[in-house]
């Protein structure tokens, strides 16, 4: 499908190398087992979608931030999962991820995700966007500035949907359902679960109503 890989939570880059092998290899594979079904016009078409990907990761680079307000008492706190960005880049290129690509965005992310970072997409939308940042404070920050990037079909991640003991009033549920309430044109349909704690959905825009 169209559209960037977003990965807000990069800690030590492994889930985001992880993505890039991943995509890369179904770009690959589908021309490598059925490219003799296509033409070479559809082989150009994914190959260009494919080249056009980019694979974008947000992160301080300290770890988490302080833990206030619906997230206290869990499992999580300040800190947690401090990496800097040097060694996410050092991980990245051991792992074979083609930087080239690769927009790292350090800072935190109720003074980084603006219009400006926005701007830097240049009309480009999601086509996977991973929540990865374990607290409701920053999940809500993050759809909000995602909610332009969304396309039909744009697929969204938590990796901890089930933390707080899968407490629906904190955490990334409680983000993404306040999220959708914000934004009633969207519908998100449950797809993977995945593991102990991720779960993931596609979103869609909603058909507009029909005369009766
Ligand atoms: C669980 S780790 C990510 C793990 C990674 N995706 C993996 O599987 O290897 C969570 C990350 O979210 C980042 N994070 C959480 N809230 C943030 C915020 N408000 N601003 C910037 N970074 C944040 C932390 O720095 C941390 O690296």
């Amino acid at each position: 499908m169209d559209g960037d890989y977003l990965e807000f939570g990069v800690f030590n880059g492994r889930s985001f190398a992880a993505a890039y092998d991943a995509f890369s290899r179904a770009y690959r594979q589908v021309i490598e087992r059925y490219g003799f079904l296509m033409s070479e016009d559809v082989k150009g078409w994914i190959n260009e979608r494919w080249s056009a990907m980019r694979f974008w990761g947000f992160d301080s680079f300290e770890g988490l931030p302080s833990v206030k307000g619906v997230d206290t008492g869990g499992p999580f706190k300040q800190g947690d999962y401090a990496c800097s960005l040097e060694s996410v880049e050092s991980n990245l290129r051991r792992s074979g991820v083609d930087l080239d690509r690769v927009r790292l965005v350090k800072g935190w992310y109720d003074e980084v995700l603006d219009d400006a970072a926005l701007a830097r997409f240049e009309g480009r939308k999601a086509s996977v966007i991973h929540v990865d940042c374990d607290l409701y404070e920053s999940a809500k920050t993050v759809l909000d500035f995602c909610t332009p990037l969304i396309m039909d079909g744009t697929v969204v991640i938590f990796d901890d949907w089930f933390q707080f003991r899968g407490h629906p009033d904190k955490g990334e549920q409680r983000a993404f359902r306040e999220w959708l309430i914000s934004n009633p044109h969207l519908s998100a349909t449950e797809y993977h679960k995945e593991g102990v704690w991720r779960n993931s959905f596609i979103l869609n825009e909603r058909a507009a109503a029909q005369p009766a």
